[in-house]
């Protein structure tokens, strides 16, 4: 809370100012930026994944299997197909991606893998999930779904324009169906040392069961809670994936040494009593009763799962990128030194920082250090301005705001600038007597 006080080295004169000042509307309508102590939170907090963009993913897939025979299954068209959909979507979001091709049964696989440009290369983030179907049919929930909250995942990565500390992979996976034949083509031929960069791999398969469960893995501790947690805020009950453990792609990576986890929804064990009491659904059912089957359409999907896994899946891979929890993200700075005298009561004035060298969009939690020596802060009008001129307003003047200085770091939400180009802070004293320059100032991407 700020006090209002008003001190005695102000003059009426001057107090009059400001309040002239206030109503010509000086001081632009803009909202107030968070205080720094909210940085640790607005870094980490992942955006809502959209189910309806998660279900339209599953519709395309769907159509993708009735245009080729009815499934998307390794070696039929319908499986290029699908690569050749999601590939499309990530690339056109700006990710870096890879189609590793691979032989089995005779026929080309393909598995797809798409980088996030930024990070820390040596502390991989992956997450992963399995593309191809049985031949028997479209496979929506197993596993477009998965295939689908992964792909939203990393589109919702891209409209963020999320910067985290570690590097962000994402994979769909060929042949999982035949034996896990893609992801563990993929572990074997990635060497040591990048094996070894990989912080987690979280896994999706069947996300979306009809008499849905909430099953999270029992593997790397950090990321089974950090699922948990998720769940636990939503005040939906889990338990433990005991399906089958080893029956997915996670398996080839815990093999190798790395930490794993996932979601699941269950298959074709049925529900029982208990199970029905923590999360409703039909008791003696199978969670999918169209598991492999042809009845595996987009019928087949409970709407609440898929939505409530989407939006961990997201939070899974926000939260375990971030940096170290309660501190800002690490990353570069550019700073300008230079002192610029602030006119007293006068226009504004401005000091460029260029930033270069990034890919896409400016951070959702951008970090703006401000060091402003003055001698009578509350005078100040202080905006950051982005490399097409939006202004963010960072602090108004304030007639009671009697301390010197404006020494402080600023979170500003600047995800809809593009990263590069010359940004600029812009400083006004809007009321006469007191005066000051701006010292430093900083931005951290
Ligand atoms: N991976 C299996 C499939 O695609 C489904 C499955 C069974 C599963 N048990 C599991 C997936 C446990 C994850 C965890 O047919
Ligand atoms: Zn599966
Ligand atoms: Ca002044």
């Amino acid at each position: 809370m700020r006090s209002n006080r008003l001190t005695l080295r102000r003059s009426p004169a001057a107090v009059a100012a400001v309040a002239l000042a206030a109503l010509l509307g000086t001081a632009a309508p803009t909202a107030q930026a968070a205080p720094a102590t909210d940085t640790a939170a607005a870094a980490v907090a992942a955006p809502d994944i959209p189910l309806a963009n998660v279900k339209g993913h599953l519709t395309q897939l769907s159509t993708i299997a009735a245009n080729n025979g009815g499934n998307r299954a390794h070696g039929r068209p319908g499986y290029k197909a699908s690569v050749d959909y999601v590939k499309a979507k990530l690339d056109a979001a700006g990710y870096t991606t890879s189609i590793q091709q691979f032989t089995s049964s005779g026929a080309t696989g393909y598995n797809l893998i798409a980088d996030w440009p930024g990070g820390d290369p040596n502390k991989v983030v992956f997450a992963g999930a399995h593309l191809d179907s049985v031949s028997s049919g479209a496979g929506i929930n197993d596993n477009a779904s998965g295939s689908a909250a992964v792909l939203e995942t990393a589109l919702a990565v891209s409209r963020a324009g999320y910067q985290p500390d570690k590097h962000l992979r994402f994979a769909w996976w060929g042949a999982e169906e035949l034996g896990l034949i893609g992801s563990k083509y993929y572990v074997n031929n990635l060497p040591a040392a990048e094996r070894s960069k990989i912080s987690g791999y979280l896994n999706f398969d069947m996300i979306g069961s009809p008499n849905a469960g909430y099953f999270v893995y029992d593997d790397d501790p950090v990321i089974e809670k950090t699922f948990k947690d998720y769940f636990a805020g939503l005040g939906v009950p889990t338990e433990i994936e005991t399906e089958g453990d080893g029956r997915s792609d996670h398996a080839p990576f815990k093999s190798a040494g790395v930490p794993v986890g996932g979601l699941f929804t269950g298959a074709s064990r049925t529900k029982t009593a208990a199970q029905v009491q923590k999360w409703g659904g039909t008791q003696g059912q199978a969670f999918d009763r169209c598991y492999h089957s042809s009845c595996d359409t987009t019928a087949n999907i409970n709407d609440t799962a898929l939505d409530r896994n989407s939006d961990a899946a997201a939070h899974a891979v926000w939260t375990l990128s971030a940096g170290s929890t309660g501190e800002p993200p690490t990353g570069t700075v550019f700073s300008n030194d230079a002192d610029v005298a602030i006119p007293d009561a006068g226009a504004a004035v401005t000091s460029s920082v260029t930033v270069s060298g990034r890919t896409g969009n400016a951070p959702a939690a951008l970090q703006v250090g401000v060091d402003i020596k003055h001698t009578y802060r509350g005078d100040l009008v202080v905006d950051l301005l982005a490399p097409d001129g939006t202004a963010y307003r960072l602090k108004n003047s304030s007639s009671g705001d009697s301390a010197d200085n404006v020494i402080a770091t600023y979170t500003v939400n600047a995800s809809s600038e593009v990263a590069n180009g010359v940004w600029k802070l812009r400083v006004q004293d809007i009321a006469r007597q007191d005066t000051g320059y701006i010292d430093s100032w900083k931005l951290t991407f």
